[in-house]
């Protein structure tokens, strides 16, 4: 794991260019893959006991956004929308760099998949329990890793704006985003007008959350109370808020 985790820093030094900004960016994802695989090491350890499984759900997090560093480099953003899917990008440079080839096929299958189901609007149906298992691990440690990221931006304003999407700063939320919330519904990211709509579709992730010990992260970060603070006014939003903490606090 060591050794994984030392070729995944190093792949992603070697895409700093000397460039402030964007220097920050991709410390910034590899400071990302670096926690997703704690947060995935912590999920799998509250489901299994086995050391093998600990170990697989680390590497899925390592790795999950691989892709992300050469997106980077190609577009300058992090949109997908606007560049291409960075979990295939991702699948291709562990394709490239044999990262997983210690692992036996059945295995190697395993992560790409969940990478590759990652970053999608939600699991497929119909996978095999051990896949589904993965999948819905990864996609809780990368929203629960991103909660980090946003909120430290929010909370110490940079000049950083990828990590928003590229979106308008400005205090307006749209009626398609909130009602979505409020029905507890998944917000498409092409209805995401504004930053605040990008928190209101963050906050929709908490429906999204598959495992138990995700929601408790969430609680014991204070993630829901943070975000609210960071939401412009707007009609109903006291209403979403404590419908989200009567969910949260229904799963514990
Ligand atoms: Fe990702």
């Amino acid at each position: 794991m060591d050794k994984l985790r030392q070729r995944l820093i190093e792949y992603a030094d070697g895409f700093l260019t000397g460039n402030r900004d964007e220097d920050l960016m991709i410390l910034l994802k590899r400071d990302h893959c670096l926690q997703v695989a704690e947060v995935a090491l912590e999920l799998m350890k509250s489901v299994s006991e086995d050391p093998y499984e600990h170990r697989l759900a680390e590497t899925a997090g390592l790795l999950h956004d691989i892709g992300r560093f050469v997106q980077y480099r190609k577009y300058r953003t992090f949109a997908d929308a606007k560049s291409e899917n960075h979990s295939v990008l991702g699948v291709r440079v562990i394709d490239e760099m044999a990262l997983l080839s210690e692992l036996p096929s059945g295995e190697q299958k395993l992560i790409k998949d969940a990478i590759l189901m990652h970053n999608r609007a939600a699991i497929p149906d119909g996978l095999a329990e051990r896949a589904h298992l993965y999948a819905a691990l990864l996609r809780d440690a990368d929203k629960i890793d991103i909660y980090r990221v946003v909120l430290e931006y929010y909370e110490n304003p940079s000049s950083i704006g990828s990590v928003t999407l590229d979106l308008p700063d400005i205090p307006e939320v749209s009626p398609d985003v909130v009602e979505a919330l409020r029905q507890r519904h998944p917000v498409r990211m092409a209805d995401l007008r504004t930053v605040s709509d990008f928190k209101l579709c963050q906050l929709a992730w908490i429906y999204d959350l598959n495992l138990p010990r995700s929601h408790r992260f969430f609680l014991e970060r204070a993630y829901l109370e943070r975000m609210g603070t960071h939401l412009p006014e707007f009609s109903g939003k006291n209403f979403l808020i404590t419908q989200l903490a009567d969910f949260l606090a229904s799963r514990l």
